[in-house]
């Protein structure tokens, strides 16, 4: 398959089957994502895979907090968490100068598509996720990052999917590019 098939193709995935990755497929994916356009190369990402013990903690505060609110979300949300294989925590290096924060998290972007395309292309799938659960200061200190020095940018989920994902009809570009002559 071509670049152009994968970005068509390339879904979210909400459900995965819990089965584990191979180490070596992950690592092939992480080691492009230095290729990504990084303006002044500032190398602004660090990739957490969590796993064992930290992986156990934070499912279990997941599910106190859901729990808060209701304890039929906590019940869903353990056996869907907990069923994803593949956990990747992603910081940002925090920078004091608006425009380096702005420029290094386009990058992280980017090097998120390219680790999402990169295990499309292994048929696995993935989600990056920005759940309102990993800003809190329990998950810093479970995840044993420092927030003066790094900011929890999200976390890329992968594996294989259970269920296919849903495919969102794309608009037309024509109404989101113009000529300016
Ligand atoms: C920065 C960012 C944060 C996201 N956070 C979440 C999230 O917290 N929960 C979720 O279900 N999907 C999340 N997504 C996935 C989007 O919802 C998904 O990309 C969108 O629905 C389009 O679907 P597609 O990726 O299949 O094209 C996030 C995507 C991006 C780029």
């Amino acid at each position: 398959m071509s670049i152009k098939d994968h970005i068509i193709k390339r879904r979210t995935t909400h459900h995965y089957k819990p089965i584990p990755i191979d180490e070596s497929i992950i690592d092939e994916a992480l080691a492009l994502v230095v290729h990504a356009p990084n303006h002044h190369l500032t190398f602004p990402y660090h990739f957490y895979k969590v796993k064992g013990q930290v992986r156990d903690n934070l499912l279990a505060y997941a599910y106190d907090s859901f729990a808060q609110k209701s304890q039929e979300t906590a019940d869903q949300k353990l056996k869907k968490w907990s069923s994803i294989p593949g956990w990747l925590l992603v910081t940002q290096k925090r920078s004091q100068v608006d425009k380096t924060a702005r420029e290094d998290y386009a990058t992280i972007s980017i090097a998120m598509y390219i680790l999402m395309l990169a295990l499309d292309e292994k048929d696995i799938g993935a989600k990056w996720s920005t759940a309102s659960l990993f800003e809190t200061e329990e998950w810093y200190r479970i995840c044993g990052i420092n927030a003066e020095e790094e900011i929890i940018i999200g976390m890329l989920w992968y594996g294989y999917a259970d269920k296919a994902p849903k495919f969102f009809e794309r608009p037309n570009i024509e109404k989101y590019s113009s000529i300016l002559e």
